[in-house]
């Protein structure tokens, strides 16, 4: 057997429960969320509801989603629309590089998200979109080298700048994204925050 790596021992199995359990004060709003697995190829976190934004996240590298436990909504910009796509408990999405998603955890939700360490001069985006015209109120690029901190930063930033965060078409104000309340499915999708 031949390999270019110096071979490193397996982490013991964890258990995602337990794991939850024993870190749930660190899983804050606004995103809510903490490194499982930091890896050389990918990564995967353990996201908790409530989160408080309301930003849509844009990368070229696909994500993979597994509800754990309780119902979320993930909010993507799909024909220049907002769309609400329900991942209920035990379900799984996928998205690809190039969709803004904007992943909506009501309290009490467990969700695992897994990317890919990103390629060497891939941009990262945070966007904001009004609720009222869909339009694109602001756009936020970095190189991300740190998901959690710096996402958290830039959308405290922008939500206590009044003008970047005014719709320029229809003059709304993308409001402070404050932590999920609930969220209402039938007869349409509405999402309550606090
Ligand atoms: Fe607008």
């Amino acid at each position: 057997m031949t390999t270019t790596q110096t071979p490193q021992k397996m982490l013991p199995p964890i258990n995602v429960l337990q794991w939850v359990q024993e870190h749930r004060e660190e899983l804050k709003p606004p995103v809510s969320n903490k490194y499982l697995y930091d890896g050389k190829d990918f990564f995967v976190m353990v996201i908790a509801g409530p989160n408080a934004r309301n930003d849509f996240h844009l990368t070229d590298s696909e994500e993979y989603f597994f509800q754990l436990k309780g119902d979320i909504i993930v909010r993507i910009i799909e024909d220049g629309r907002i769309k609400d796509v329900p991942v209920r408990e035990g379900g799984t999405v996928f998205i690809p590089g190039g969709v803004p998603h904007s992943p909506t955890r009501p309290p009490d939700t467990i969700g695992i998200v897994v990317e890919r360490v990103r390629p060497a001069g891939e941009s990262e985006h945070l966007q904001f979109y009004c609720d009222n015209c869909c339009e694109l109120v602001h756009d936020v690029e970095f190189d991300c080298k740190d998901i959690v901190e710096h996402f958290a930063q830039a959308m405290k930033d922008f939500w206590a700048d009044e003008n970047l965060s005014t719709c320029k078409n229809c003059g709304t104000r993308v409001p402070v994204g404050t932590p999920i309340k609930k969220i209402i499915y039938e007869p349409e999708v509405q999402i309550i925050r606090e």
